[in-house]
């Protein structure tokens, strides 16, 4: 009988990730024969981590901060998005001993929209941010065939930097928005208070709204967004669907992201 796998996120810190709910919640459901830790792994030891893998019996690693750049690094092959990038938050390690990297968060979370009928490809996006969630959907975006992808940050220099990572990208301003289709709030604006990232009355009811922050579910702009009767989607759309992918690629299987949502919200309650 083959052994059970084990997984885990490496992190500082790793203490409130969501991913041991998640991931656990797939195992148990599916009867895999699989088990999801978390391991504080210290800044500058993610290669040592992965490493380890083959020795510990670890199948794979989910990654978050500060090792996405240093995974990216040491691992022996990348996808697309993780190559553009520069930074993994997915590592398996596969039969023959090498070790794969992907980054499933910009993937992920254009698949969250399309779960709620909100299809990207030929359409406008505001993305409101430019830091590294923002990156790796903006990346996505380009490769879903987004006709346009307008990046309106606070520093204009880092929105024109991940300009680079599509070609329908550009850095633009707020006014832009009154063009868009779609509207994400990449930025944690709204993060456990009730600001706004862009002012409520840019709003439309003709505007799909998707924000990244899932603290609180239904944030500020969301409410907002609501209220005007535009489309929305919250942000444990996007880490639902990141960690369906993370599971196709350890296991093979594509879980229900039903079942990842539900465990996540769970946990946060
Ligand atoms: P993450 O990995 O979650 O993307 P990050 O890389 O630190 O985190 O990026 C945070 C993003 O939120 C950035 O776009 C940041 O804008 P700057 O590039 O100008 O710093 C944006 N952000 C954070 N707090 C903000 C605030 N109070 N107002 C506007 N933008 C803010």
């Amino acid at each position: 009988m083959a052994l059970p796998r084990l997984a885990a996120v490496i992190g500082a810190p790793v203490r409130h990730s969501l991913s041991p709910a998640m991931h656990n919640a797939v195992f148990a459901e599916g009867g895999l024969d699989w088990s999801f830790t978390r391991f504080e792994v210290v800044r500058g030891g993610a290669e040592a981590a992965i490493d380890a893998m083959a020795v510990l019996g670890i199948g794979g690693y989910a990654v978050t901060m500060p090792h996405k750049q240093q995974a990216f690094e040491c691992v022996d092959e990348v996808d697309p998005a993780a190559r553009a990038l520069g930074a993994v938050n997915t590592v398996v390690l596969r039969d023959d001993g090498s070790t794969y990297g992907a980054s499933t968060d910009g993937n992920g979370f254009v698949e969250s929209l399309l779960a709620e009928g909100v299809v990207v490809a030929d359409r406008r996006v505001a993305v409101i941010g430019a830091g590294g969630a923002a990156r790796s959907i903006v990346d996505a975006l380009g490769r879903a065939g987004a006709a346009d992808i307008v990046i309106v940050n606070r520093t204009r220099a880092s929105a024109e930097s991940a300009a680079e990572l599509a070609e329908a990208a550009r850095a633009g301003t707020v006014d832009d928005v009154a063009d868009a289709d779609v509207l994400v709030n990449a930025t944690s604006v709204g993060m456990g208070t009730d600001d706004l990232p862009i002012e409520a009355h840019l709003l439309r009811p003709d505007l799909a709204v998707a924000d990244i922050v899932y603290h609180p579910l239904e944030t500020a702009l969301l409410r907002a967004a609501r209220a005007v009767g535009a489309t929305t989607v919250d942000g444990l759309g996007m880490l639902a669907h990141q960690a369906v992918l993370q599971q196709v690629i350890w296991t093979g299987q594509r879980p229900d992201p039903a079942t990842l949502r539900r465990a996540a919200e769970h946990q946060l309650a």
